[in-house]
């Protein structure tokens, strides 16, 4: 949602800015703009639309200047016009903000009362004037901006810059990510590590509350109660080569390429070399002494929990609820004693699972999370967080945090009934062997890349599409049709496939394709007489099975798209692969944005 950055520097600031906004344009791509101060002169550019524009205006419209700030946005308050595009700025003051502030309303009003204008329709343009208005009244920067920051709430991280100042910059963190950069004489801020990964690989990051005064010295942080603190320096190892396509068209098709790979890594993470069972590191919980789970999550991570809440159940006779993060915090549920709170995000930073955590943190047993990100906010508030190692994940679409998501669930799963004594070691064991074979069985489902290639062709013309799955591939038919729906544009919905005759049935028609998840497992039979009622309406099956499955479930299918064999439980893992590539194909074949998709961003750090 909305990435910013900041850069003191000893060069010409506006491309580094552009190549930072470039890392963060996952968080929002509505409008980029960056302003500098040059000669003591406070100047700013900005473009609607893609990164791009903001480039091809530079190149006509150059900003000089060795200090500056920039923005990529997603809009909540205002269209994504060049009015509302960050910087915003009121007099000397220059301002981006990633975040939301709630009470804006009630100091727009006090401002207008007053007789300001207002140039537009954000939030975030008050933060500029108040801090105007404070200057005005004779404060130096930093008083003025800690005098505005104490009355904003709700969620930001900011940035601002000042006319006059070559070397300041004032930042502001609350409820949103914000990282400071240590260089050689010069000093950087950002939304995350990614952004400064070319820049630097040390990094402070401020914690809630905290406000950062930023030269090229260095930087001075104080919290929210004005005392200066000290936040350690860390040496960030981001593996910056692996932030770019290498050689695929997308970062969608990178990255669900990558999916053997990176879940090896995971598997290498909690299976020790040669062990036959889950090694978690220490101060992970004690299963035997929990008697009931509560997954909290949002979108993807939600449909990775409610897989996890089935292998829980089943191999771990574990009670489980699980809730969408949004739902959970406002309902505010009583947590029972001996509960677990689990809490499954990649970026780490998502706004509404922050906020179920710190409403489990004085209620729940213990807390743990499950990220891709592991200097994130969810990481560092849970106490103890289990990284996935899916490696940063740019296209905005999660594919393979989805699938490093559900291997680490399904160990954690592993670990909990050996310690509740669920399963044998020697079950375990089973289990933890299919484990390791699951690199090469995701291989073999990438290579069914051109029979899904060519049923996306047909997909791409649909208006509609119902996905099918029961028992875990229920939680997959609803991701499948999440990745459809939001890379394609396609309305796409999904059920549990006994659910079909109580309702959606009435959709089906001969213009209507079915995507039929169903492995040759114990409920098959079950699905193959749901698959009988589509293809008895006329409706367009598309099969995703085994051999075995695709042998028996006779003619009449439209297009059957074969997976390789691998132990049941394991089969959402394998399965999410041609899910995955499904939507990609159908999208490619629309011509859709597929890294960027309409109105998406990567990091939700607002409600
Ligand atoms: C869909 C997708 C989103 C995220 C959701 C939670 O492809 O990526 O649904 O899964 O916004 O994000 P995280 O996992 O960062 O909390």
């Amino acid at each position: 949602m909305c990435g910013i950055v900041g850069v003191l520097g000893n060069h010409e600031v506006a491309p580094i800015l552009v190549e930072a906004l470039k890392r963060l344009e996952y968080r929002g791509y509505d409008s980029a703009g960056i302003a500098t101060v040059n000669d003591g002169t406070l100047d700013r550019r900005r473009a609607v639309g893609k990164l791009v524009n903001l480039s091809d205006l530079l190149v006509h419209d150059p900003l000089p200047g060795k200090s500056g700030i920039g923005h990529t946005r997603w809009a909540t308050h205002g269209a994504p016009t060049e009015a509302n595009a960050h910087p915003h700025r009121a007099g000397r003051v220059a301002v981006v903000h990633n975040g939301i502030i709630e009470n804006f309303r009630e100091l727009r009003a006090e401002l207008a009362a007053a007789g300001v204008t207002f140039a537009t329709q954000t939030d975030t343009e008050l933060v500029a004037l108040l801090t105007e208005r404070h200057m005005a009244e004779g404060l130096a920067p930093a008083e003025a901006v800690f005098k505005t920051l104490d009355r904003l709430t709700g969620a930001f991280a900011l940035a601002l810059l000042f006319q006059g100042e070559e070397d300041l910059i004032i930042a502001a963190r609350k409820g949103s990510p914000l990282a400071i950069g240590h260089g050689e004489g010069e000093m950087y801020v950002g939304s995350d590590a990614i952004a400064l990964a070319p820049l630097t690989d040390r990094i402070t990051y401020l914690e809630e509350g905290d406000r950062a005064i930023v030269t090229r010295a260095g930087v001075e942080i104080r919290d929210v109660e004005g005392r200066l603190v000290n936040r350690p320096v860390k040496q960030i190892q981001l593996d910056a080569a692996r932030i770019d396509k290498s050689g695929h068209k997308h970062f969608m098709a990178k990255e669900i390429a990558e999916q053997p790979q990176v879940i090896a890594e995971a598997l290498n993470a909690y299976l020790p070399a040669g062990g036959d069972r889950v090694v978690l590191p220490e101060g992970s919980p004690d299963f035997s002494k929990i008697d009931r789970l509560v997954m909290v999550a949002c979108g993807t991570a939600f449909y990775a929990c409610l897989t996890a809440k089935y292998w829980f159940e089943q191999i771990a006779r574990l009670p489980v609820e699980v809730d969408i993060a949004s739902e959970f915090r406002y309902r505010e549920p009583p947590v029972a004693p001996r509960t677990l709170a689990l809490f499954v995000s990649q970026s780490g930073e998502t706004a509404d699972t922050l906020a179920a955590l710190r409403y489990c943190t004085d209620k729940a047993d213990s807390l743990l999370s499950v990220v891709n990100v592991p200097e994130s906010s969810i990481a560092r508030e849970s106490g103890m967080a289990l990284p996935i190692h899916a490696g940063v994940e740019v296209g905005v679409a999660s594919t393979k945090a989805f699938t490093c998501q559900l291997t680490v669930l399904f160990m954690l799963a592993l670990k909990a009934a050996a310690d509740r004594g669920a399963l044998s070691p020697e079950q375990v064991a089973d289990h933890v062997a299919a484990l390791r074979g699951l690199p090469s069985a995701l291989n073999a489902a990438l290579d069914e890349g051109p029979a899904i290639r060519k049923a996306a062709q047909s997909l791409s013309e649909a208006r509609d599409v119902l996905f099918l799955g029961r028992g875990l591939m229920y939680p997959l038919a609803l991701e499948g049709a999440l990745k459809l729906k939001e890379i394609s544009y396609i309305h796409a919905e999904a059920y549990a496939s006994g659910e079909l005759k109580h309702g959606p049935i009435a959709l089906i028609d001969k213009h209507m394709p079915v995507v039929v998840m169903a492995p040759r497992d114990a409920l098959f039979d079950k699905s193959v007489s749901n698959m009988q009622e589509v293809l008895a309406r006329k409706g367009k099956v598309v099969l995703i099975s085994d051999e075995a499955g695709i042998a028996e479930a006779g003619d009449g299918i439209w297009a059957a798209i074969r997976m390789p064999h691998v132990q049941p439980a394991l089969t959402p893992i394998l399965y999410a692969v041609p899910a995955q590539l499904l939507a990609y194909h159908t999208a490619v074949a629309k011509g859709t944005d597929v890294d960027q998709p309409r109105n998406l961003a990567k990091s939700v750090t607002v409600e």
